[in-house]
């Protein structure tokens, strides 16, 4: 078996800690009962590209005893656990590709080393192994049924090939999923993001100005959290009708030129490109903290950042300090990466619960549907989003109430008014 981990050495801990996150994964595990019964996924090859989390390696777990051969890369230089990538060696047996601050040569060779197994099922967090196979690994489309992506960022990017007739194969677009972004991106991204700057940094965020970029549905979780934190927080977005809503939210909404000047925190989730920008930088107060939480690192202009710096130095991990001509300094946090996986360990195993419950039905779906399905991006069958809803109810011991006959009659109708 060929991979590529740091360290087969740290396994005992990656399980350890693998089987704790499986605790809070109870729809997963009745997928995975599921999967183990009726091999849904027998004689697929499927390669991964996910943050390697001990998450994720539940759901690969998952894949396998569904009946695939499954194959595990970063899709994030910065996102992998190390102990969770060894565990998946050793204990799993499921090949690994994926090392914490691996260079961008090394994580496009991890991905090429995942798509060397010829998959029949693409599985992204980002859209990289569709773009790889789109730019390079052409040849390997004839291979492959269908995909899953699990992000925002790469729902965008695949609309895009759709949209220019260019995409390869159908996709399941897992991110669409209401079970999907409804809770993993606002509550996962709001606390984690929270719990990433808290660990990198230790700031007190209780009275601190805090500025959230972007009022998706991360930027809301985030907001929310850092609100509940006692910060007083500023959103930025661009959008009138997110922008009305942030302000009926009763938040302070802001352009970025004068929310920048004010910030004690400052953090983009808007999927775009150089939100924070050199005259930015240039007037924020000494020692703002920058981080960013969306998909990829582009949203700081870091090389701006660099340009106008006159001294760098790492003061604590996953903070870099820049001290610019005025003497000013910022703080940035994880290089720019998404630090809810940088510095802290990504969503809580809960809320990935639901979204990898989609991934791995999608995958089903897939296998069962593959031959009906055109080269387009699909939503998630209705039909499993609702169910996932159901069975997370019933783990967690919520009862909800049914419509009685006459109240079902009266939603037919149009008759009865006053
Ligand atoms: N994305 C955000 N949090 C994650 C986690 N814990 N595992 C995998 N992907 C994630």
């Amino acid at each position: 078996m060929k991979y590529d981990v740091k360290n087969l050495g740290l396994a005992g801990k990656g399980r350890l800690r693998i089987e704790w996150a499986n605790e809070y994964m109870n729809v997963l595990t009745l997928v995975r009962k599921h999967f183990k019964k009726e091999k849904p996924l027998k004689g697929l090859k499927i390669a991964a590209c996910l943050h390697v989390t001990t998450e994720t390696a539940n759901l690969v777990y998952t894949l396998k005893e569904g009946g695939a051969d499954v194959v595990l890369c970063a899709s994030n230089p910065l996102s992998t656990q190390d102990d969770v990538a060894a565990s998946l060696v050793k204990d799993f047996k499921i090949p690994a590709f994926a090392i914490k601050g691996e260079d961008n040569k090394t994580y496009y060779s991890h991905i090429n080393s995942a798509l060397d197994t010829k998959p029949n099922i693409t599985m992204d967090d980002g859209a990289d192994l569709v773009s790889t196979v789109q730019k390079s690994r052409a040849d390997l489309v004839r291979y492959i049924i269908g995909g899953t992506e699990e992000t925002t960022t790469g729902v965008i990017r695949l609309k895009s090939l759709e949209k220019q007739k260019m995409l390869r194969y159908p996709i399941i677009a897992v991110n669409e999923a209401l079970t999907k972004h409804l809770f993993d991106n606002r509550y996962g991204t709001g606390q984690s993001t929270i719990d990433g700057i808290v660990r990198a940094t230790n700031v007190l965020l209780s009275g601190s100005n805090f500025v959230v970029c972007g009022y998706g549905w991360c930027g809301r979780g985030l907001a929310m959290r850092a609100r509940g934190m006692g910060a007083n927080v500023t959103i930025v977005e661009i959008d009138p009708l997110k922008a009305l809503e942030a302000v009926m939210d009763g938040y302070t909404v802001a352009p970025i030129k004068d929310a920048c000047k004010k910030a004690d925190v400052i953090v983009t989730l808007t999927g775009d490109i150089n939100v924070i920008r050199k005259e930015h930088f240039e007037t924020m107060k000494d020692g703002t903290i920058v981080a960013n939480s969306g998909h990829f690192n582009v949203e700081i202009d870091i090389p701006a950042l660099e340009k106008i710096a006159v001294k760098k130095r790492t003061v604590r991990d996953f903070v870099e300090e820049y001290t610019l001509k005025s003497g000013k300094r910022v703080n940035l946090l994880g290089e720019g990466r998404l630090i809810n996986l940088a510095s802290a360990e990504g969503h809580p195993a809960s809320v990935m619960d639901m979204s990898f419950a989609n991934q791995a039905l999608a995958c089903e779906y897939i296998a069962k549907n593959y031959k009906k399905l055109e080269r387009k991006v699909y939503e998630v069958p209705e039909f499993i989003d609702k169910n996932i809803a159901k069975l997370k109810l019933e783990s967690l011991g919520v009862k909800i109430d049914t419509l009685t006959e006459e109240q079902k009659k009266y939603l037919e109708s149009w008759e009865m008014g006053t």
